[in-house]
């Protein structure tokens, strides 16, 4: 049953993970045997999707402090400390501080939002997160009236990161957003998945989840959330501006300059893996598309 986000599905929409994964298992061998036909629009094939299960979620991440392979985080990522964690909240805000994440906790409500999850590497997956909306994080510090943006940054560690003795990236990780992006309903900080603590390889203990961009702008393990008037740096824009821009809404339509995007792999598939078309702003056009009236979206992606 969907909320009141039309594309937001709710905690009744989730399979029970061993009912899901013999049906999935059913569907599978009935696919094999030609059975079930592809899906007919970009939007049926993608509302059939369910909920990913845990292991798909948990198991195949991208958190390259850890390492870089796919299996690298749910590896090593288990060294990281997480409690306690302090954000501090600073730049244009009324309420400067270092906030104390069980303090933010008690002052925020934390809902589940199934949302896509579309990797910019073009693997999908759907996730049952557990969160609170930005926006109440945001204005419990108060943003001051000329904030235009809000910069991110992830905890560095190198004691208990080994990834980051690696020059893949300029550590550490750095994410932003317009305010408006940030302000936005669908846009919510992560504190678990499927009613349990989020794993340290997906975050641990906060991480941003904006589910109509590419799944880097959702940075993990954040420690300092920045407003500025200014449109803040960006790890991925940095490493490589021509790949990766500041937007990185996902969009069927604008080619990343090595591969296609308009279609995904939804994980889980095993070996049957079929790929269906990616959807505009990855499904959540209705709600978000108006942030966005009159821009130019190839030339701001
Ligand atoms: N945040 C940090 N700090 N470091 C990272 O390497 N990878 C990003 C994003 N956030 C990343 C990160 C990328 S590329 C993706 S696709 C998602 O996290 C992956 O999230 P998941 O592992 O929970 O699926």
């Amino acid at each position: 049953m969907a909320n009141r986000w039309t594309n937001t599905l709710t905690e009744r929409d989730v399979t029970p993970e061993a009912a899901f994964l013999n049906r999935r298992q059913l569907m599978a061998g009935a696919a094999g045997l030609g059975l079930v036909g592809m899906a007919g629009t970009a939007r049926a094939a993608q509302e059939t999707l369910e909920p990913n299960v845990w292991e798909d979620i948990t198991q195949y991440n991208n958190y390259y402090e850890f390492g870089t392979g796919k299996e690298d985080p749910a590896e090593y990522a288990g060294a990281l400390t997480t409690k306690p964690w302090t954000v501090k909240i600073d730049g244009m805000v009324d309420k400067p501080a270092d906030y104390a994440l069980e303090d933010i906790l008690k002052a925020m409500t934390i809902e589940e939002r199934i949302y896509r999850f579309r990797c910019v590497e073009a693997w999908s997956m759907v996730v049952p997160w557990n969160g609170f909306e930005l926006a109440d994080l945001l204005n419990m510090a108060g943003v001051q009236s000329g904030a235009k943006y809000v910069a991110f940054e992830t905890v560095l560690r190198p004691d208990e990161m080994p990834g980051v003795r690696y020059p893949v990236l300029d550590w550490p990780y750095v994410e932003g957003l317009r305010l408006d992006e940030a302000m936005h309903p669908l846009t919510i900080m992560a504190t678990g998945i499927y009613g349990k603590d989020i794993p340290n390889q997906n975050g641990a203990p906060m991480r941003l989840v904006v589910p109509w961009k590419y799944g880097f702008k959702s940075i993990k393990s954040i420690v300092r959330i920045t407003l500025t008037d200014k449109e803040p740096p960006t790890s991925w824009n940095k490493a490589n501006a021509r790949e990766y821009g500041f937007y990185s809404n996902v969009n069927p339509e604008v080619s990343h300059p090595r591969w296609s995007q308009a279609t995904e792999r939804p994980l889980g598939g095993g070996l049957f893996a079929r790929r269906v078309p990616t959807l505009m702003f990855n499904g959540y056009e209705d709600e978000v598309a108006s942030l966005y009236a009159g821009m130019d979206l190839k030339a701001n992606y």
